[in-house]
């Protein structure tokens, strides 16, 4: 399948792996790769720059395919070094960055210098428009069905998808809520060029994190996200579990007054436990609504390749017998 996407980045399928804390580490972000999407590393789960060039390299030993890193700009005062782990980026010669956060004008000029083709993760078309004002190449738009941070105007990609598509020029991956076949091609008839997951692809053989996580996944119906820190205008969508229902229960407690400091013991440093050692009630960890459509482990190329083929029979069998 070609589209815009399939052009911009190089690749077969269009169909991207998204950075993930403590998920996206090379092992994956080549398995995607290699299945002919793209696969990416997660930038800030490695602690230093050095220890991302490192990733990068040992993802290059994986895969002769292009692969992205994920930078995301935090909103916190304590700033990761930037600049080292971009240098790293283009040290490394990687050939697509998916920023992510605030939006990523102040490394946009030695990333473009560099040749890098950037795509931008949002949740809004004010974003979006912003991102493509800036000089990014493509979008990612993350609908309120998302794993992770959905931003706080809670549309969801029924809407949000036509809505940028309405606005925008360059090409948009839809994101949050896909699982398969029938989230590309309707993506695909919504405008956009292609789709990006997150929580689906942690339930491949790949995935390098603990085997508890997977079976989560496997367990949860649609029903077992819930949306934590909105008080503090940081909104992730979770798995449901103890520290979750314990951290809404602050919430509700402490109302406007809560800060991060209340809710620190469920959120911060969590992900390497939850992730590694699969010690599942210990925080909240991000995860879509999709967990729902999740039913089975398959590796990354049967995951792949099964979605183009099925997407394949949607189109010419069961869409065009439509009309
Ligand atoms: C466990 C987990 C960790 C994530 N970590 C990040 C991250 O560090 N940076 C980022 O930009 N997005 C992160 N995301 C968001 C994903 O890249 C992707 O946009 C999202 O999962 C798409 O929604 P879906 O889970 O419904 O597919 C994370 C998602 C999950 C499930």
């Amino acid at each position: 399948m070609k589209t815009r996407i399939t052009e911009i980045f190089g690749i077969e399928h269009p169909i991207m792996q998204g950075g993930m804390h403590y998920v996206g580490f090379a092992e994956l972000a080549a398995a995607v790769s290699n299945a002919g999407g793209i696969g990416t590393i997660t930038g800030l789960t490695q602690k230093t720059p050095a220890d991302l060039a490192n990733e990068i390299a040992r993802c290059k030993k994986l895969t002769d395919k292009p692969f992205a890193v994920n930078l995301t700009f935090l909103p916190i005062v304590n700033a990761p070094d930037y600049p080292g782990y971009v240098k790293a980026i283009i040290e490394g010669g990687v050939k697509v960055v998916e920023t992510a956060g605030r939006n990523p004008e102040s490394v946009m000029p030695y990333l473009k210098k560099a040749g890098i083709k950037v795509i931008h993760k949002c949740t809004s078309v004010r974003h979006a428009l912003k991102a493509q004002a800036i000089g990014c190449d493509a979008v990612s738009i993350d609908g309120f069905e998302c794993g992770g941070h959905p931003g706080e105007d809670d549309i969801p990609n029924m809407i949000l998808i036509p809505r940028a598509v309405e606005e925008l020029e360059i090409p948009i991956l839809a994101s949050g809520g896909m699982a398969d076949a029938r989230s590309l091609v309707a993506s695909l008839a919504l405008g956009a060029e292609g789709i990006n997951m997150g929580t689906r692809f942690m339930a491949t053989q790949e995935a390098p994190i603990h085997d508890n996580v997977k079976q989560a996944i496997l367990n949860a119906t649609e029903l077992d996200t819930r949306l934590v820190m909105r008080p503090l205008r940081n909104t992730e969508r979770v798995m449901n579990n103890a520290a979750v229902q314990r951290l809404l229960q602050k919430e509700e407690k402490l109302g406007k007054n809560i800060r991060f400091e209340d809710v620190i013991d469920e959120v911060a440093g969590v992900y390497p436990k939850i992730m590694m050692e699969g010690n599942m009630e210990v925080g909240a960890w991000s995860c879509g609504m999709v967990a729902g459509l999740i039913h089975d482990i398959p590796t990354c190329k049967e995951l792949i390749d099964r979605i183009m083929e099925e997407s394949h029979n949607l189109i010419t069998k069961r869409l065009n017998g439509l009309v």
